[in-house]
């Protein structure tokens, strides 16, 4: 835990994969803003990172202006007009793989619409010079890296689902360690959206030949889904915690309302005291966890379909009472924590990537294809993956979904409808001007990932390299597990057992709780936090 932050005096990028935050960074030298800057870096990592970059996902975009306007850009995936509530179960009521796997599990995917209101809106560079870096690495292709490389080897669940499919295999699973990864179709495809604007996408030659495709292998996606589809700007989420107000990301994210409800419990409540990696603070934080996780079981969904009932959760007399509830030297069991009682309630493998432009303007943007390379298909003769984002649903409410998360009502699947999403792109500012600007990829342990960086930097005084590289906990109320990275020492793991805590062996569950990346503006010089448990880069100027 040693390394210095990336340093610039005027911009940053800091992405997960190095090429693309190059371009990012080009863009910036040439004069883009932070959104033209991210649109390029989207696109890219649709070529550059397959994993999780992409066109046919979806995500959030947050960005405020250097004058203080904000807005959240949502292109969060929608489910098709022919979804419906229990198309995930077989004829026993038992849920399938459907959600996860193949043609069936694809959203409407809203990224190249989000990039394109993004950049009409907010933009300053030409579309097609935000497009063409992209373009260059899909036609002229890039080295295959070691990290790369080793996601696709036999073995590795990523290799078992592309081999199911035979246009992913033939591009992803034919390129070894040191090759050079062209992608022509995909290349096609990015110069039709550079030459004809988004709206190919979702109703020109691109919407037919997606649409032709999903129907000869049983997926839902009409043209018509893909012509209505658009994404949407929403109020971002406002809130304080101790000098700094924290703007992020509303429903249909959870993770907003998550990290403000957490960050109002251990407001004043003292737990900084014993010190980062300390048992008493990991307890305390893991306690506030399993308060807030238990509501995102219950009450959070698209706030187009219910209501989510965000002033209530955000209330600071309800956040007091689940402070009180909160016993510093002993675990609650999960069982004896219900979804807190709001009163009347009238129910009716992600990237990200932040940015800071030379003016003060911030950028940061989570978009996914939900499980890392998505559903598994590469669309033939498009070049780009399908998500899996409608297993983001309570496909069964009650059931757990791909990251063990129980889910309700709220968030069950209705035609049009987006699922209930954990990506939660946050930005602070002190005294009028950005401080810190964050996100992370990692399902449901984005929100405790976001949260534990803030508090390595506010309250616990860390540099913001420091900061993301330092080891992580989870708590999400169900499973009663608190998950421990690697680095938190065997004493305080004794501790906290004796505290009541269960500590779910590394072993037996991917040990990582998020990879944040994050900047942080310390007096002028903007310092680049890339995470350490990927391969991501930092890089100003
Ligand atoms: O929106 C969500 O919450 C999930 N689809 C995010 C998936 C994710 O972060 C996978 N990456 N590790």
């Amino acid at each position: 835990m040693a390394r210095q932050p990336a340093l610039g005096q005027h911009a940053m990028v800091v992405a997960q994969e190095p090429l693309a935050a190059d371009v990012g960074l080009a863009v910036l030298k040439a004069g883009g803003n932070a959104v033209d800057a991210a649109v390029a870096v989207g696109f890219a990592l649709a070529v550059t990172y397959p994993f999780a970059g992409n066109l046919g996902g979806g995500g959030f975009m947050l960005v405020r202006s250097a004058d203080g306007r904000t807005t959240f850009i949502d292109f969060r995936e929608k489910a098709p007009l022919s979804a419906s509530r229990n198309m995930y179960l077989d004829t026993g009521g038992k849920l399938t793989k459907d959600s996860i796997v193949g043609w069936r599990a694809c959203g409407v995917p809203g990224s190249v619409r989000g990039f394109g209101l993004a950049h009409q809106k907010y933009g300053h560079k030409p579309w097609a010079e935000l497009i063409d870096p992209a373009i260059q690495l899909a036609a002229a292709g890039y080295p295959v890296t070691y990290q790369f490389s080793q996601s696709l080897i036999a073995g590795t669940n990523s290799n078992k689902l592309l081999s199911q499919f035979p246009e992913s295999k033939r591009i992803f699973l034919s390129s070894h360690y040191g090759d050079t990864l062209t992608q022509p179709e995909l290349a096609a495809t990015l110069t039709r959206i550079r030459d004809k604007g988004p709206g190919d996408f979702y109703e020109g030659e691109i919407a037919h030949k997606l649409a032709a495709a999903m129907e000869a292998n049983g997926g839902l996606i009409t043209l018509d889904d893909l012509k209505q589809y658009q994404a949407v700007e929403r109020t971002p989420l406002r809130g304080h915690y101790r000098d700094y107000e924290v703007i992020t990301s509303p429903p249909p994210s959870s993770g907003g309302i998550g990290i403000l409800q957490m960050l109002g419990m251990l407001d004043g409540s003292g737990y900084e005291k014993a010190g980062a990696g300390s048992a008493a603070s990991i307890h305390y934080v893991a306690e506030a966890m399993r308060r807030f996780y238990a509501d995102r079981s219950e009450y959070f969904g698209d706030p187009d379909f219910v209501k989510v009932p965000g002033t209530k959760l955000l209330d600071p007399r309800y956040i007091s009472s689940r402070r009180a509830s909160i016993d510093v030297q002993h675990v609650t069991p999960s069982q004896q924590i219900r979804p807190g009682n709001l009163g009347p309630y009238e129910s009716t493998e992600t990237t990200h990537f932040n940015i800071v432009d030379s003016e003060g303007n911030a950028v940061a943007v989570t978009y996914t294809l939900n499980g890392g390379y998505g559903n598994g298909v590469t669309v033939p003769g498009l070049g780009f993956l399908l998500n899996n984002e409608m297993d983001d649903f309570a496909a069964k409410p009650g059931e757990e979904n791909m990251f063990h998360l129980i889910q309700g009502e709220a968030n069950a699947i209705q035609p049009g409808k987006r699922p209930l999403s954990s990506m939660t792109p946050t930005i602070l500012t002190h005294d009028g001007k950005v401080f810190m600007v964050l996100g992370a990829p990692g399902g449901s342990r984005i929100i405790n990932g976001v949260l534990q960086v803030i508090l390595n930097v506010v309250d616990f005084h860390m540099n913001v390299q420091d900061a993301v590289d330092w080891p992580r906990f989870h708590h999400q109320w169900m499973p009663d597990q608190l998950y421990l990275e690697k680095g938190i020492s065997p004493d305080t793991v004794a501790i906290l057992r004796g505290m009541g805590h269960k500590i779910a062996p590394y072993e037996n569950t991917n040990p990582v709780v998020a990879r944040v990346e994050a900047i942080v503006n310390d007096n002028g010089w903007l310092q680049g936090g890339a995470d350490g448990r990927g391969n991501a880069k930092a890089e100003g100027y």
